[in-house]
């Protein structure tokens, strides 16, 4: 009866605990926040964004804003109107779709001379990936394979712990 217990107890971990816990958090830029003169193809570099994380823009108010464009907008920084712009100074915005994203400054030359832009790969949500396998066309993405085994190795980790806790 017990382990039936613990048995439905671990099931709902491994389905609740990978949408909490591989959602991460962002903060662009880390401590410098979104500003001039920053490296944020060296910063985006190792992450791996994936759906459902979320990317905090920070700055002080009026200082930057926030434009997610396009490929070109991005190369050429090319400033869409101001009224698009995010300029809360705290802009949160939560990846919801796979695929490249593309962010700059609209303020003064911060893109063009300031370098104050973005550019993410978005990886499919974690609970997607790992149900890739079985029904959906499998991906043969590297990507795809890394976040399975990385999954499994969370999933074996956590309940070897819940059975040292218990037993
Ligand atoms: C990219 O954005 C620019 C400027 O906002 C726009 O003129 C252009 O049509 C867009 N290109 C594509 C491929 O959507």
């Amino acid at each position: 009866m017990a382990s039936m217990n613990l048995f439905a107890v671990l099931a709902i971990i491994c389905i609740v605990i990978p949408r909490v816990a591989f959602a991460t958090e962002y903060i662009v830029g880390d401590d410098s926040g979104w500003t001039i003169k920053f490296d944020y193809a060296a910063w985006a570099k190792d992450k791996e964004f994936r759906v459902g994380d979320k990317l905090v823009f920070a700055y002080p108010v009026g200082g930057h804003n926030v434009h997610k464009v396009n490929a070109t907008g991005f190369k050429e920084c090319i400033v869409p109107p101001e009224s698009e712009a995010l300029s809360s100074g705290n802009d949160v915005i939560t990846l919801a779709t796979p695929g490249n994203k593309w962010y700059l400054c609209g303020v003064g030359q911060h893109c063009t001379d300031g370098g104050q832009k973005l550019s993410i790969a978005v990886l499919p949500a974690f609970e997607e990936t790992w149900q890739a396998p079985s029904p959906a066309p499998a991906s043969p993405s590297s990507a795809t394979g890394i976040a399975t085994s990385r999954y499994q190795i969370f999933i074996v980790a956590l309940i070897t712990i819940a059975m040292a806790i218990i037993v």
